[in-house]
């Protein structure tokens, strides 16, 4: 991919990973990812916004080689995680002037992380300024948007803000700009969904700061650049908020049917009571849709067969993810069968200790579900009702 301007002397010089599939092992990316790195030409000094993914590297090169960038002064990097910062050896073995300038923490984690030479940072601190001549760049520090070092730059003279991964979205495109927002909401609230929907408190305290930077353009490190940051703006103020909506989530696995089949009758029992479901069979979904249904949602029910003495090992996966993202969710409970025992429900409630939801009271029956079975899961589906009545969303 070739570099583009993005204003007359400013570049995206990033990479575009057209067939990565999985983040972290972890991530499902059904539209692949970019890495954009960002280059501003000033009148006197040259900088480097980020790097891209250590797969990459030549790519970044060969886009700075292609510009004709002989000389880059500051490398400025907004966040360690080495799809930012991979490249950074490359680079200052490239261009052996380059500083890399960054907050103290950042400096700490990429000395550990990946062993850069400690006398080739510049440390700077929350609202201070870099000259570049006639451009001037300005750090404010926002730690965990994603990590503890995370931290904005933005671009005084064009009110560009570089922000990293915060207001990214992992999807391939060959659109520099965001210009459908139709096409890039769903990437864009999958990103939020996945990475950064734990830190959703202190994103919420930064959105302001933002806003007050009455930014021109948002040009983040994953998908494409906005030229209207309200659309993200107002987006991640809906997904950080407090609210949630008439939904409910329920994620489940059946071995042998009866798990199914109580999550089929307590779907339409929710939908009979006007609430959107969204039920996710474990077994083919993927944790990024997941993901995204938890942004919303007013209450989650678990539903999962007993294998052995505890929940089935894929109900276990989900909600220890469910728990490490933090979502919002008031209302949670667990319904589900056995054979012979177990503590299934105790199991998972007891996993949930980062989400602080009300449980409501479990629904667990020995084998197929019978009458007494569905008058446990109409109570349920009535306590619900209930709740978000008391909330004020139905
Ligand atoms: Fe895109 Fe936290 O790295």
């Amino acid at each position: 991919m070739v570099s583009r301007e993005i204003t007359p002397g400013i570049f995206w010089v990033g990479a575009i990973d057209w067939d990565r599939r999985l983040f972290d092992e972890l991530i499902p990316l059904p539209n692949g990812t970019s890495y954009n790195a960002y280059l501003i030409k000033g009148s006197e000094k040259t900088a480097l916004i980020d790097t891209v993914d250590p797969t990459k590297e030549y790519e970044l090169i060969s886009n700075l080689v292609r510009l004709r960038v002989e000389r880059i002064d500051y490398v400025i990097v907004n966040h360690a995680e080495q799809d930012h910062s991979g490249s950074l050896p490359m680079i200052l073995e490239f261009y052996p002037d380059a500083v890399i300038v960054t907050n103290e923490k950042c400096r700490d984690l990429l000395v550990g992380l990946l062993h850069l030479p400690p006398e080739r940072f510049r440390v700077i601190g929350d609202r201070e300024t870099l000259s570049l001549g006639d451009r001037t760049l300005e750090f404010l520090m926002t730690p965990w948007t994603h990590w503890p070092e995370t931290q904005l730059t933005f671009l005084q003279e064009e009110r560009i803000l570089f922000p990293c991964d915060l207001f990214g979205s992992h999807i391939a495109t060959s659109d520099l700009f965001m210009n459908d927002e139709r096409a890039i909401y769903i990437p864009a609230k999958r990103y939020y969904a996945e990475i950064m929907m734990p830190f959703r408190t202190s994103i919420r305290g930064y959105l302001e700061k933002v806003r007050a930077l009455d930014a021109a353009m948002i040009a983040p490190s994953h998908g494409p650049v906005y030229r209207d940051p309200a659309f993200i703006l107002d987006a991640y103020a809906d997904w950080t908020s407090d609210a949630v909506k008439n939904e409910v989530v329920i994620p489940y696995i059946s071995m042998h049917g009866s798990t199914l089949k109580m999550v089929e009758y307590l779907t339409d029992a929710l939908l009979a009571r006007g609430i959107t479901v969204k039920p996710f069979n474990l077994s083919k979904t993927d944790v990024g849709e997941l993901a995204m249904a938890l942004v919303d949602a007013a209450t989650v029910v678990i539903a999962t067969p007993t294998v052995l003495f505890g929940p089935h090992p894929q109900v276990v996966y989900a909600t220890y993810l469910a728990n490490l993202l933090k979502p919002k969710f008031r209302f949670a409970s667990v319904i589900g069968s056995y054979g012979w025992g177990g503590k299934a429900a105790d199991t998972l409630v007891k996993m949930l200790d980062h989400v602080k939801a009300e449980v409501l009271e479990p629904v667990i029956v020995r084998g197929l579900p019978d009458e007494t079975a569905m008058r446990g899961l109409d109570r349920l589906a009535e306590d619900i009702f209930k709740k978000h009545k008391e909330i004020n969303i139905v």
